[in-house]
């Protein structure tokens, strides 16, 4: 989003006058920035020749922000069985998704086999039980490499505490039970945690992951997970992609050389490629003082929309877009929802906020709508795009109160 001639525009396209077509509260992404952030992992991080990027799916499964991703060569990390049908809807072949389970239900490793999308197994327990019902067949396992990193507590993946994954300490149990039912190991994966921008833990899970492969003769590929930070805030220093991706290939060509075959590199990243890109246009409608002088800013949307403030505190850059040339006032800046936790921001520079105002939330195009929720039985906002000439188009229509009712009948 930039400043042109005194307005707010996304590609030359008015967001105000998007604000106006569309109403509020609504999603736009511009996929000229995703599609520069898709560029930016595969030209650094995909340093090493053979990498193939997954998009995880989950972070925002919009059709035309899935359809624009996987047009640019990259697959699909799933996480449920539906996720996986939805990519197949999307035109993914099967071959290219990876169903990365966890407490997978013996109906949905059923369903994913007959699609004939590999299982990424998250336990020995599902290990087992797929190795009984389909023996000879080809897997892949997710190891708790036993380090994490993310940008909040709550989302750190790897490490003792974590739920995720098989410890790497139980390798040889994973052997004994692949060995047993003729199982073929064709890919190993990690994934320590999402929003970290630190390159030690990203590299020492690598070592993990490849001590463990070096160990297994019949890879295909080996998958290091995704969690690109991006930088929230404005002083934050970006992931270092260039020096990460070098750092990458010179560990995954040496790896190769010494197993004797070229094995593909695989990322799986969802944040990095969608976050910048999304706003979350609100609109202001009630300003309210407060006798301690705080002012209250209340939006017409709220954390059943983007819960991430509400869910673990996360920051998110605001603007104002209909007065950018107001006097900046610090703003307590609200949501709609009956719940004390429903704030977008406290003590938040913005310029001048007047009732009617079109307020955009930064930011917020990984973990947005995917997470929203009907709470307070509230419809979930529309979705539109935003494509590099400034064409938008409506790709998800708002809720209606009978779209929510209609589940009683
Ligand atoms: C297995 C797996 N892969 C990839 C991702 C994507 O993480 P991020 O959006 O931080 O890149 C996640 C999300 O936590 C995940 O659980």
């Amino acid at each position: 989003m930039q400043l042109e001639n005194g307005k707010y525009v996304i590609n030359g396209a008015s967001v105000e006058d998007i604000a106006k077509e569309h109403g509020t509260p609504l999603y736009v992404y511009d996929l000229k920035i995703i599609g520069e952030r898709v560029n930016d992992l595969k030209t650094k991080i995909g340093a090493y020749k053979n990498t193939k990027f997954m998009y995880a799916i989950k972070t925002n499964y919009n059709p035309d922000v899935v359809k624009f991703i996987t047009s640019k060569g990259i697959g699909i990390d799933a996480v449920s069985l539906e996720e996986v049908k939805l990519a197949m809807k999307f035109g993914v072949a099967a071959e290219d998704i990876m169903y990365t389970e966890n407490n997978m239900t013996d109906a949905e490793m059923d369903e994913t086999e007959e699609l004939g999308v590999l299982i990424n197994f998250g336990s020995i327990s599902r290990l087992k039980k797929y190795g009984q019902k389909y023996p000879g067949n080809k897997v892949s396992v997710r190891f708790n490499p036993n380090v994490g990193a993310a940008s909040h507590a709550t989302n750190i993946t790897g490490g003792p505490d974590s739920k995720f994954g098989v410890s790497y300490e139980y390798l040889d149990e994973v052997l004994k039970v692949c060995e047993e039912h003729n199982l073929t190991i064709v890919g190993v994966h990690e994934h320590i945690g999402s929003g970290w921008l630190g390159l030690e833990e990203p590299l020492v899970a690598m070592d993990v992951i490849l001590d463990i492969a070096r160990q297994i003769p019949t890879l295909e590929f080996v998958d290091c997970g995704g969690g690109f930070g991006v930088p929230y805030k404005e002083d934050q220093e970006p992931l270092d992609i260039e020096t990460l991706g070098q750092k990458f290939n010179e560990k995954f060509t040496a790896f190769c050389e010494e197993y004797g075959r070229e094995l593909t590199l695989k990322f799986e990243p969802g944040r990095f490629f969608v976050a910048e890109g999304g706003h979350l246009l609100t609109e202001v409608n009630t300003l309210k003082d407060s006798p301690n002088g705080k002012i209250f800013a209340g939006t017409d949307t709220g954390m059943h929309h983007l819960v991430r403030p509400a869910m673990y505190g996360s920051y998110h850059p605001m603007r104002n877009v209909s007065n950018p040339e107001g006097a900046t006032k610090n703003y307590d800046v609200t949501g709609n929802i009956c719940e004390s936790a429903d704030f977008f921001g406290k003590d938040f520079p913005l310029n001048e906020l007047r009732e009617g105002d079109i307020l955009s939330i930064d930011f917020a195009g990984a973990y947005g709508l995917c997470m929203a929720s009907n709470y307070q039985f509230r419809p979930l906002p529309a979705e539109v795009t935003v494509d590099e000439s400034g064409t938008v188009k409506l790709a998800r229509r708002r809720q209606t109160f009978e779209d929510l009712y209609n589940f009683y009948e």
